[in-house]
């Protein structure tokens, strides 16, 4: 009979570009301030990719600290999945970007679209292979060049988006359970309040989308915080009821960092112990697929993390989507 496969969790990497725009850079661009933006959402500055880069080479300098603290060869590496909603291009898939730059031939490669809650879709996915025994060393990466489908001019958003990327690798293993739980779940009935109208086969680029701005990301804030919040503080403890756990047994909680008074809320509304929410968005808001994977590598590096530590990371993003997963940290 064939051993049951589970998943060990290799390592995590991030990267983050050089540049910081900061509120008060912010006030020189659009009418707002430095208050008004820590107050609504306790961001005080973000990154923002420089001009010869491009979303594929965030995911690259992840995925190599990655691969490095793995100590595996990138011919290992069979799967690559890149979560992103800026990719290098609308085709092919940035994961074949990544996969040519980081010279991992032997991987499959393809992206998923699943805005902020994307780094917990592909760790699910790369459960699923795993265990499903298609594949056995997973890359997966949280990738975002959000600067560049930013409209500069909208206050509403500009605000509140950054650039980064995240990684982290999964093998296959016969003794190990590292991808304790995980909780997806989506409402396409809400496409409308966060999107990036154009450039798709609904609405494809003219002189007029391109005059309207409709390649930009729009959002009805408000609208999108209530769900956030109701959905993140649902999939929080979702993900602990399939593991049998409770708020005792998780080390430290991973939200998504849109909006510190969405995680404050959240964090109330799941019932779970406030010091143990781990916050990073003042340092770089709101990076999408790129961010709770991000806050997980920092946290790892920090010493917020200590081996044999139940991380819970749950996101919320474009879609609607959101989700949650528990993850043993062992490496
Ligand atoms: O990653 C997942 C997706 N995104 C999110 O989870 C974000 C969810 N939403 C939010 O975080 C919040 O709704 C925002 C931070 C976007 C907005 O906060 P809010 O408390 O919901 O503010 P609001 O939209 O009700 O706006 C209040 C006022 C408005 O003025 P009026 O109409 O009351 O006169 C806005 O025009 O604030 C104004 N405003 C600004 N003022 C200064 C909006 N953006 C700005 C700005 N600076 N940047």
């Amino acid at each position: 009979m064939d051993k049951k496969v589970g998943v060990k969790i290799l390592s995590s990497g991030s990267y983050v570009p050089e540049k910081v725009l900061t509120n008060f850079d912010l006030e020189k661009m659009v009418e707002t301030s430095d208050e008004w933006i820590s107050t609504r959402t306790g961001i005080k500055e973000r990154r923002i990719l420089d001009k010869s880069q491009t979303t594929s080479d965030l995911a690259y300098n992840a995925a190599v600290k990655a691969i490095e603290k793995a100590k595996i060869s990138v011919d290992d590496i069979d799967l690559i999945i890149v979560a992103t909603i800026s990719p290098d291009a609308p085709m092919p898939s940035t994961a074949c970007y990544l996969q040519k730059k980081l010279k991992a031939f032997n991987a499959v490669a393809f992206d998923i679209s699943a805005a902020c809650s994307g780094f917990i879709y592909g760790t699910t996915m790369a459960k699923a292979f795993i265990t499903s025994g298609l594949y056995k060393k997973v890359l997966v990466v949280g990738v975002e060049a959000l600067s560049r489908v930013t409209d500069w001019t909208d206050r509403n958003t500009c605000v509140l988006f950054g650039d980064g990327a995240g990684a982290m690798i999964f093998e296959a293993s016969e003794t190990e359970n590292d991808i304790v739980s995980t909780y997806l779940g989506a409402d396409g009935t809400h496409t409308k309040i966060l999107n990036i109208p154009a450039g798709g086969a609904t609405l494809p680029t003219t002189q007029e989308t391109v005059e309207q701005r409709l390649h930009f990301v729009k959002m009805v804030g408000k609208e999108v915080f209530k769900v956030a919040v109701s959905k993140m503080a649902l999939a929080v403890n979702k993900a602990q009821e399939l593991a049998g756990l409770t708020d005792n047994d998780i080390n430290l909680y991973i939200p998504h960092q849109a909006n510190l008074r969405i995680i404050e809320a959240v964090a109330k509304k799941a019932g779970v112990t406030k010091e143990k929410v781990y916050v990073n968005v003042h340092k770089y808001g709101n990076m999408s697929a790129a961010t709770t994977i991000i806050a997980l590598d920092e946290a790892y590096r920090e010493g917020r993390i200590k081996k044999g530590d139940l991380v819970e990371l749950v996101a919320f993003g474009a879609g609607l989507t959101w989700g949650a997963c528990i993850l043993k940290i062992n490496f």
